[in-house]
């Protein structure tokens, strides 16, 4: 049977969330990766350390017993983060980053960040203290077309930024559009971005044609064909400022097939198996230990994983949901056939 082998990867983008959802979700992400940079949006968002300590501890109580994982922790930048904060994320042991989420921008960002220049003195503290900034790139302007925020975000913030704290350490989340790559390969090195699975794979043709499908539906919202190939070409250029980041992001069924549905794919229980698909697609899969396994880790700084993690060709079909009835989650490709599995 065909195999690959690669080392243990991470997740550089996962919302796990908390209580009963946490208990159905986090197993699937643990099975695969050593650890994960976890998502702060909680209602109410995790804006201080002592607050991801508690939301850590949660998360540590929801491994299944025999598992290693390591949940990297992160604050959610709001109007009223303060430069002390900041400081004392970067001495904690278990907070690895901010979030910044344009207010409004998607899920759970309400408490976001309404004008970027005003949160400069919080950037500058996060370059000085050195603690990664991690972006949600889409403008929140109702006059600005959906499937062109993260483009606009990045001529009209993205730059900014980057050109005014050229130490600062950003993670450009989730690209979707190749503007958004063509700024993170021609910043500096310490502008990187991640890529989820359902970017790789789909375009928009997935939300839309032949029927409304709300399981694709997430934010950046999944754009043209040539998005995805410039995304694909990214991921697999073993370029180290692109690795990978699910932004798996559950929501239950009931509120994504709504006439108002939220915006998130579950993608955690097949990441791998689903960016393995993209890789084969792109004659690929030699580059995707580099891109799952060793660039995240280099650019936070952290030792890369000793584990391996082995994937064979052997087809199943994605379960309809997973969880309770009333907690029913639809993963993305629900009912579909994937042709790898881990071992
Ligand atoms: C995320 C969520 O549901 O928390 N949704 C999404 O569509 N990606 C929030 C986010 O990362 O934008
Ligand atoms: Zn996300």
């Amino acid at each position: 049977m065909k195999t690959i082998t690669i080392t243990r990867p991470d997740d550089w983008h996962a919302h796990v969330r908390s209580g009963a959802v946490l208990k159905t979700v986090l197993p699937h992400t643990v099975r695969q990766f050593a650890r994960a940079i976890i998502m702060p949006n909680l209602k109410p968002p995790v804006t201080t350390a002592a607050q991801a300590l508690a939301y850590r501890e949660e998360i540590l109580q929801a491994v299944p017993a025999g598992f290693d994982f390591m949940p990297l922790m992160t604050l959610y930048l709001t109007g009223s983060t303060t430069a002390a904060e900041i400081k004392m994320a970067a001495g904690s042991d278990h907070v690895y980053a901010f979030k910044l989420y344009p207010a409004g921008a998607t899920t759970n960002s309400d408490s976001g960040v309404a004008d970027i220049k005003a949160v400069y003195p919080l950037l500058e503290a996060m370059e000085k203290y050195d603690i990664p900034l991690l972006i949600h790139g889409e403008v929140t302007d109702e006059r600005c077309d959906i499937f062109d925020r993260e483009r606009v975000f990045v001529d009209t913030s993205l730059t900014g930024i980057a050109g005014s704290f050229p130490g600062l350490r950003i993670v450009v989340e989730h690209v979707t559009t190749s503007e958004a790559v063509q700024f993170v390969e021609a910043a500096g090195a310490n502008v990187a971005a991640t890529i989820t699975p359902q970017h790789l794979l789909f375009n928009r043709n997935a939300i839309l044609a032949g029927g409304i499908r709300p399981h694709y539906y997430c934010l950046p919202i999944i754009k043209r064909e040539h998005h995805r190939l410039a995304l694909v070409a990214a991921a697999t250029s073993a370029n180290p400022k692109f690795f990978l980041g699910t932004d798996s992001a559950p929501h239950l069924t009931s509120l994504k097939e709504s006439a108002c549905g939220c915006a998130g794919c579950y993608s955690a229980h097949a990441a791998l198996e689903l960016y393995a698909k993209a890789f084969e697609r792109a004659g690929s899969l030699d580059k995707l230990e580099g891109f799952a396994s060793f660039y995240g880790a280099d650019f936070y700084r952290l030792p890369r994983n000793s584990g391996t993690i082995t994937l064979e060709k052997s087809a199943w079909t994605v379960p309809a949901a997973y969880g309770e009835d009333s907690l029913s989650i639809t993963p993305l490709m629900a009912n579909e056939e994937l042709s790898w599995k881990i071992r």
